[in-house]
């Protein structure tokens, strides 16, 4: 195996369990979908970057409509079958093993594009641009995206996050490339640090604590680095985070 596919099978073995592989809240979401007024009633509905499928078995459960869940990852994506198939809702999920910069999906056929901590990937303009197509008309994206929530930025935190996610913006200039790619935004709202902790970096902690005495060298540093993340997220949580960004296609 490659040294990049090791990285990202220790990071794939540490989250797999978890209920969330990114931080994220299920009222926090509800809140989300409470906002929104303008959903057909089955919309047709895609989770991308689904992980193991937290926010594909919210909106499943919550419209009772199938959601296109897609992932570059079969681990996380059998997971998510295998909890979709304990609810009885496996007739709800469509998990869709792809790359997200790569949906050959027929334009305009998606009403509610859901996609938390993962649009990252494409840079927020990228995915934005990528996905836009996709949107039925007057269709609804929620993507959520981790930015600055102050235009000083504290030195360390810059540091990090250049190297980290050197595109990182701020909501402003998120805003902006939201405009500019053919979305209003209907408004942005931030995900409380408490859902950091209780969902996400707390059960992620454990999970730490069981690899621990791993001989996987790149496990370890895959650790390192989490407790890293951990620590800056710890003193500087007020300057960024995730910002949930609903947007509506024009
Ligand atoms: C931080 S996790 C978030 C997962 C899930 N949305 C959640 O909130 O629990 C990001 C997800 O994006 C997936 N991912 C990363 N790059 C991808 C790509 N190019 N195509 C498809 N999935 C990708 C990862 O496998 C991972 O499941």
């Amino acid at each position: 195996m490659e040294e990049q596919d090791k990285y990202i099978q220790a990071l794939i073995n540490l989250h797999i369990d978890l209920e969330r592989q990114g931080p994220g809240d299920t009222n926090f979401s509800n809140h989300i979908l409470s906002l929104i007024k303008e959903l057909p009633v089955n919309p047709r509905i895609a989770d991308i970057g689904c992980g193991a499928g937290a926010g594909t078995l919210f909106l499943a459960d919550k419209f009772k409509s199938k959601v296109r869940a897609v992932d570059f990852s079969r681990e996380f994506l059998s997971e998510l079958i295998n909890r979709a198939k304990q609810r009885r809702i496996e007739h709800l999920v469509e998990a869709i093993e792809c790359d997200m910069g790569n949906l050959d999906w027929k334009p305009a056929t998606i009403d509610l594009l859901w996609s938390e901590g993962a649009a990252y990937n494409l840079t927020f303009e990228g995915a934005l641009k990528t996905w836009r197509p996709l949107m039925a008309a007057n269709g609804i994206a929620v993507i959520s995206e981790m930015n600055y929530f102050t235009t000083e930025v504290p030195e360390p935190v810059r540091v990090y996050w250049q190297k980290a996610y050197p595109t990182i913006g701020n909501e402003s200039e998120n805003a902006n490339y939201a405009n500019s790619s053919g979305f209003e935004i209907l408004g942005i709202h931030r995900l409380p640090s408490k859902a950091w902790w209780d969902n996400y970096y707390g059960p992620l902690r454990e999970n730490m604590n069981s690899f621990k005495h791993s001989e996987d060298r790149i496990m370890q540093s895959v650790i390192k680095e989490t407790e890293e993340e951990m620590k800056l997220f710890e003193k500087y949580e007020k300057y960024y985070g995730y910002s949930f960004y609903i947007m509506k296609a024009v």
